[in-house]
């Protein structure tokens, strides 16, 4: 089967900046929500003949999809094409019953939504517009609409934070019992206002962060949720039926799948090529309402970065990646000194081609021993 079958579109726009936050964001400009959504439009028409027939899955991330114009929002759904995962990021002040409605009515099955924390104090920190009761009651309004699929993005090391702030978030988390968590190490770009004003605090709480990684872990392990990658958790199969709840367009880019983005700052790797659509409104639009491709950043993968890659993603999986795909790019003796520390396994599967995976020690340890491994 040819052509990618996972597209990822960006919607830029938030209603503010958060202090932590490095991704390509535009503040307010409700004015131009439409215009964008048409230049994303053509570049999907532009762009259809990279895509397979049929997708498996679309992902709307940015930014903040559910601030764009609920008409342009739903314009755009509309113009997509179908799949078998189509998921929508969402901040929580964003979601009332009606835009909730809306992504059901127009065919999303998954909500990612950032909750970050649940304690005022760290909300504050990090400049977020929601407290932790705007953050349940979206996962209701989301719930009432008859989601089935939601996922919570958390964070921490958050300036300010204690072991016992993360404890109560772990179980005000789980209280929502989402099908799907992940857990991300704040992280906080050098030279910006966030670093300058938390510096200390963040130089501290590095110094915790394996800590709380082991407690994120165990306590999404406790309540029963499969810790599928690196940091993130699915509900598991035996308490769900047999619905397979990882997140099937995250799992694109693990298994080193191609992937159309569309938008600004968007990323594509297809083949041997990744490319990276430019991060300015002004020229993207442009140059789409000309009917032109966006300026881009191009770069060729060769097979040993591609090999190098699959690795190291194909790693973060609890499931590892079969040995056959991993024995060009890692070194035999760094592997022999791996098993023996008991940080890595060559599992034989059913029948299946051995794989290679790291053990419950290696992904606590996580990159450090994938970098030892290669050669
Ligand atoms: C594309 S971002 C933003 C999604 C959405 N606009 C929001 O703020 O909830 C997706 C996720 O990345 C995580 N994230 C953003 N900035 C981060 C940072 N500096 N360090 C760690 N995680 C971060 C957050 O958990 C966020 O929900
Ligand atoms: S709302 Fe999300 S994407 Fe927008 S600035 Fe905040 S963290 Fe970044």
């Amino acid at each position: 089967m040819s052509g990618a079958r996972h597209l990822y579109v960006h919607l830029p726009f938030c209603a503010a900046r958060c202090g932590y936050c490095d991704f390509v964001t535009v503040v307010g400009r409700h004015a131009r929500h439409g215009e964008y959504v048409d230049a994303l439009i053509a570049e999907l028409k532009l762009e259809c003949g990279v895509l397979a027939e049929r997708l498996e899955t679309v992902f709307l991330g940015g930014g903040t999809p559910t601030f764009t114009e609920a008409g342009a929002l739903q314009r755009l759904l509309r113009a997509l094409p179908s799949c078998e995962e189509l998921t929508v990021e969402a901040n929580p002040e964003t979601v009332t019953p009606d835009l909730a409605s809306l992504l059901a009515e127009e065919g999303v099955t998954r909500v990612s939504l950032g909750a970050q924390t649940f304690q005022p104090h760290l909300l504050e920190t990090l400049e977020r517009r929601a407290s932790p009761e705007v953050v349940r009651r979206a996962f209701y309004h989301l719930r009432d609409a008859s989601f089935d699929n939601i996922s919570l993005d958390l964070i921490y090391g958050i300036p300010g934070q204690s072991t016992s702030d993360l404890e109560r978030d772990i179980d005000e988390a789980l209280t929502l019992a989402p099908e799907h968590l992940s857990w991300y190490e704040l992280e906080a770009k050098p030279g910006t206002r966030f670093t300058h004003v938390h510096g200390e605090e963040l130089v501290r709480q590095a110094e915790e962060m394996e800590e709380y990684f082991e407690r994120v872990v165990d306590g999404m392990t406790r309540a029963g949720y499969r810790w599928y990658e690196t940091a993130n958790f699915c509900l598991a199969p035996a308490r769900h039926g047999a619905r397979d709840l990882r997140s099937r367009h995250n799992l694109g880019y693990w298994l080193g799948r191609d992937y159309l983005g569309l938008g600004i700052g968007a990323v594509s790797t297809v083949g041997a090529e990744r490319w990276r659509n430019t991060p300015r409104l002004g020229a993207y639009l442009e140059a789409l309402t000309g009917g032109q491709r966006p300026l881009r950043d191009v770069e060729d993968l060769s097979a040993a970065v591609k090999r190098e890659e699959r690795v190291m993603l194909g790693l973060r999986l609890d499931e590892g990646l079969p040995l056959a795909d991993a024995t060009d790019a890692i070194d035999p003796r760094a592997l022999d000194r791996l098993v023996a520390a008991d940080l890595v396994r060559v599992r034989p599967a059913n029948g299946a081609p051995p794989a290679l995976v790291l053990t419950s020690r290696g992904r606590r340890l996580g990159g450090g021993v994938t970098a030892e491994l290669l050669v």
